[in-house]
């Protein structure tokens, strides 16, 4: 059922080159504009859980375990001088295409290893920067969202166990009693991030996390759950090993984060009412109401979860629930989040204060309402998802974690998918411009800047979360990229990356209308920078690796679109 294949490296370390049970969900996606296939693909595995249909509910995860490896203590014992830095994925295909080892992937390999956090001995996640420059703040934790891509690094390159145990030390880090002042918060919260402390006298270590109680403006993690169920889902796909999945505390903690989100309340939407800064946006940008990064993200979430609940009592009842919430979240976000130029010029003629269900504008959205930059920004073809859809609120701002992951889960259906990058591709100077990656576009300024951020400093116009350029979304683009078939998008990205990145210290953002400035707070050796750009690489010289990131369409799911999004004049 699941196969693995294994290759020798030049410096003679075996590593794994493709395991089977993520290659089969790549067989939907137009490779044929990659300049090469994979080697090794065995294309006969089983159909895989993505693969089915809403309606045609799991009987329990499969038992294909053969590449579980036990978790020894004593051989986990991590020494970082144990490891070069340089056992890093090289060129394994050998075609002589584009894919020679950069200098910098050494490097980055090095840094990577270097921010390993331990607990007792054992390796438990990344920490965000190693930059002693600056005041630390929290920058000395781990955090959920950050080591997303650390992991998925060290899967791609054969070391799952600091996932592993990354994801069962949150799990156990989600049972902590968590209060802020007065008020307990739901036992499902992940925590934002965490910390060993080590006692030097008693000679212990123990771990404290951060769920808000802590971080400037007390934001909540929202955005963490999900991570943390999406990573359980990359790596039992990447490993085969359902058992840490079957476990039933995972089980629960999976149960746990979703009954958060699904509980019947008020409201009138299926998308998730967020208070502002709950994602990595995590100061106050006017991203409250329905953020289109947190939509997306549970979306995805709730697709993992699909393929990780076993449908036992409380799993079976939860899927119920999920499969209802997949189809209401999927037609509200793909009829009422997308924005194409027919839309635009709808919204443009609308007409207001429509009463009743047959109401054609249905939140109310004032034409006014519509900025002036956004006629510009939208090319005749292409299309996004917008940053947040409310009562009168539409905020058109472009936000690239949300677009991305939208891609990556299939929210977006193929065309709009098509659409997505099309826009990327004429937008480029505005969206990539010196330094990929804008986090959102455009900046705003001024009276609006007040209002909006509080008059907050960091995040001044063009930087840091008010449109500055992050380096970490580069594996986001490439995962889309590889998804969609146009890896040469990301391979121009990368290449701009890789002018400066190392340079300039691998900074956490670079500021500026096109990115040129490394950003004004921006810490060095940001490890998801780091990561990022490895992920990057390895995704474009290993497609494959797509599919522990990666989730295919569900005929179920088929939208109800009136627009298209190749509509043209
Ligand atoms: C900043 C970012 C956040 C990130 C954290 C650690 O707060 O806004 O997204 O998780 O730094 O790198």
């Amino acid at each position: 059922m699941f196969t693995i294949t294994v290759d020798t490296v030049p410096n003679g370390r075996i590593r794994k080159v493709d395991s089977s049970a993520s290659v089969h969900e790549l067989g939907e996606y137009d490779f044929s504009r990659l300049p090469d296939k994979p080697k090794n693909l065995n294309l006969d595995r089983q159909r895989s859980f993505d693969e089915r249909s809403l309606t045609d509910l799991p009987s329990g995860l499969s038992g294909a375990d053969a590449f579980c490896r036990a978790f020894d203590t004593a051989d986990s014992v991590y020494s970082p001088s144990k490891r070069s830095g340089y056992n890093t994925p090289t060129s394994q295909f050998g075609h002589g295409l584009a894919f020679e080892p950069h200098p910098m992937i050494g490097e980055a390999w090095d840094s990577l290893r270097r921010s390993m956090v331990c607990f007792r001995g054992q390796p438990v996640g990344t920490i965000a920067a190693l930059d002693n420059s600056e005041e630390k703040l929290n920058y000395d934790q781990v955090f959920v969202r950050d080591f997303v891509p650390s992991a998925l690094a060290f899967l791609m390159n054969g070391e799952p166990e600091i996932v592993k145990n990354f994801i069962l030390k949150t799990l156990r880090l989600q049972s902590w009693e968590k209060k802020v002042d007065q008020f307990h918060l739901g036992a499902g919260v992940m925590p934002a991030s965490f910390k060993v402390l080590h006692d030097p006298i008693r000679n212990t270590e123990t771990l404290i996390a951060d769920f808000g109680e802590s971080a400037i403006g007390r934001v909540a993690p929202v955005d963490s759950g999900f991570w943390w169920i999406i990573l359980l889902r990359a790596y039992t796909k990447s490993t085969g090993d359902t058992s840490l999945a079957e476990m039933p505390e995972c089980q629960k903690g999976i149960r746990l984060i979703l009954s958060l989100c699904l509980s019947e309340g008020f409201d009138t939407f299926p998308t998730l009412l967020c208070a502002d800064g709950c994602c990595m946006i995590d100061r106050r940008m006017g991203v409250y109401g329905y953020p289109i990064e947190i939509q997306a993200l549970f979306f995805m979430a709730l697709r993992s979860a699909m393929f990780l609940l076993k449908q036992d009592g409380p799993g079976k009842e939860l899927i119920e629930q999920i499969v209802k919430r997949l189809h209401a979240l999927s037609y509200h976000m793909r009829s009422y989040f997308w924005l194409d130029l027919k839309q635009l010029n709808d919204i443009y003629r609308y007409k207001t204060e429509e009463y009743s269900h047959t109401a054609v504008n249905k939140f109310n959205i004032m034409p006014d309402s519509l900025p002036e930059w956004v006629f510009d920004f939208m090319p005749l073809s292409g299309g996004y998802f917008v940053g947040n859809v409310g009562p009168s609120n539409m905020d058109f701002r472009w936000f690239c974690l949300g677009n991305c992951v939208a891609i990556l889960s299939s929210l977006a259906t193929k065309e709009q998918s098509t659409a997505i990058m099309d826009l990327i591709e004429s937008r480029w100077g505005e969206l990539v411009g010196e330094m990929p990656l804008k986090v959102c576009y455009p900046a705003i300024e001024n009276h609006e800047w007040r209002i909006v951020t509080g008059c907050d400093p960091k995040n001044t116009r063009w930087s840091y979360h008010n449109a500055g350029s992050w380096p970490v979304l580069l594996w986001l683009l490439t995962a889309a990229c590889i998804k969609t078939g146009r890896p040469q998008i990301a391979r121009r990205a990368i290449e701009l990356a890789e002018t400066r990145l190392s340079r300039d210290g691998w900074p956490e953002y670079y500021d500026g209308k096109v990115g040129r400035f490394v950003g004004k707070q921006a810490r060095k050796n940001q490890t998801w920078s780091i990561a990022g750009y490895l992920v990057a690489k390895m995704l474009l010289e290993d497609p494959s690796h797509l599919g522990m990131i990666s989730i295919e369409e569900d005929k179920q799911l088929k939208p109800v679109l009136k627009r298209s999004s190749s509509w043209t004049f």
